[in-house]
């Protein structure tokens, strides 16, 4: 009951203010801003929002003006809001999505008998990516990461249609840079620019950071590809290198392992264990195991097979939005496991392949020679015949000279 009442005082009050402010509103009409524009001032993507105040009928001296912003951010898939009292506002965007903005007016003070009053209708400017550079030439898979929070490096693959002659280039923006900057020392691979080492001037941390990368060639200039990240969110640590792996006491398994050596903080990983486990059947069986502790004990299988372990590490939540993992460790096993049965990484699956190329392809050689050798002597094989049934009956005139004697000396074809 006492829910219904207030539930009706609620609809009453909104009501009264609807009419309020219609009533308000039918006196004062108050007018979108006007002029809007986007301005960018080389920040790869921190764009200037301005706008400039419509012409009202209303005596503005008694009013006090805001405007009401709203903005897509496509990092967050969402509309964004701001109110401010300035003609101007500073907002992040993607510069390879469109861009969309409206704003509206709000009036207060005793020109509105101190009621706040929103313009009914926005003012709305959308513009396209610009879409400079030839098509499909944007670099690909751009991602920046802070290795054990001590090499900072951006690395990026050239997409198909790049033109043989190009030369890409990454420049990079945060708020405490004036204008965007180029990468100081270029990673190359295979002759061309495939990253950027920023190791001897890391960036901030906990600052959005723009990057892009764009180039040129001879056929025109390469789509520029831009990404907006904040490091400590990109931090990759080491691989663990030493597990130890025994078994304790009532046969259960004592796995611990050390915090990468290096400069994240050990308070500031979780790990993943993963847990392979042969069944009496040969099936293997994973598991994995979350945990803050660099231990962990596990309880005996009632299955005898061996248990192999191997972990890997991630940022938590309190140090930064988002974790990346670090590669695997090697892996321990119990029993100890003869390397012929360990699990096969790719690269060691390559080894037996290359061999049995390897072999192969011997074969095809020798069959090749065989063949060829056989082609040029078929010409003279008349001569050949006749040349070996001679041999071949002399051959056979020693053997049976031979015959009866103790020894018999080679006979050399
Ligand atoms: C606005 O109001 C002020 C003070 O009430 C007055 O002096 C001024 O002349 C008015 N301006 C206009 C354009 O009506
Ligand atoms: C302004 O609002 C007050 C109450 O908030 C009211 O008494 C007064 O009549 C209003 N004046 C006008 C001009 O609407
Ligand atoms: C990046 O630069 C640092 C310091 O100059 C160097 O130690 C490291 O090997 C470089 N990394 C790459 C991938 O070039
Ligand atoms: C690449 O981006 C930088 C920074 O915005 C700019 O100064 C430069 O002119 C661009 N180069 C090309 C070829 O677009």
């Amino acid at each position: 009951m006492a829910k219904t009442r207030t539930f009706r005082s609620c609809i009453w009050i909104l009501l009264f203010i609807t009419w309020r402010e219609s009533l308000l509103c039918n006196g004062l009409e108050v007018l979108p801003p006007k002029d809007i524009s986007v301005f960018d001032p080389g920040r790869l993507g921190f764009l200037e929002i301005t706008w400039s105040t419509a012409r009202s009928s209303i005596n503005m001296t008694k009013c006090s003006v805001m405007y009401h912003l709203e903005y897509y951010n496509t990092y967050r898939d969402r509309w964004d809001a701001v109110r401010t009292v300035a003609r101007s506002y500073s907002a992040q965007f993607n510069l390879m999505e469109d861009i969309k903005v409206r704003v509206y007016t709000l009036l207060n003070g005793p020109c509105t008998n101190n009621t706040m009053i929103k313009s009914k209708t926005y003012t709305e400017m959308i513009q396209k990516p610009p879409g400079t550079g030839i098509q499909d030439t944007g670099v690909q898979d751009l991602n920046c990461l802070f290795y054990n929070m001590e090499h900072m490096l951006c690395e990026w693959k050239r997409s198909k249609k790049t033109p043989a002659t190009s030369q890409h280039h990454l420049y990079f923006w945060h708020k405490n840079l004036e204008h965007a900057v180029e990468c100081p020392k270029y990673i190359m691979s295979g002759g061309v620019r495939s990253g950027c080492n920023l190791t001897e001037n890391p960036l901030p941390l906990f600052k959005d950071i723009n990057f892009c990368v764009n180039g040129t060639s001879h056929e025109g200039d390469l789509r520029p590809t831009c990404i907006t990240v904040q490091m400590q969110n990109h931090v990759k640590a080491a691989a663990t290198q030493n597990l130890h792996l025994q078994a304790g006491p009532d046969k259960q398994l004592e796995l611990h392992w050390e915090d990468p050596v290096g400069k994240v903080p050990g308070h500031c990983l979780e790990w993943e264990v993963e847990q392979s486990q042969e069944g009496a059947d040969g099936t293997i069986s994973l598991r994995q195991i979350t945990t803050k502790d660099t231990k962990l004990t596990i309880a005996p299988s009632p299955d005898t097979g061996t248990n192999c372990f191997r972990v890997r590490s991630e940022m938590i939540k309190y140090c930064a939005d988002e974790g990346i993992w670090s590669d695997w460790s090697p892996q321990a096993c119990y029993p100890v496991l003869n390397k012929m049965f360990t699990t096969p990484e790719p690269g060691q699956v390559l080894v037996p392949v290359a061999i049995a190329i390897a072999i192969v392809s011997l074969l095809v050689l020798s069959l090749c020679v065989w063949l060829a050798v056989r082609m040029r002597i078929s010409s003279g094989e008349k001569k050949l015949f006749s040349l070996l049934s001679a041999l071949f009956s002399r051959n056979h005139a020693h053997r049976e000279a031979c015959e009866g004697k103790e020894t018999c000396p080679h006979t050399v074809i």
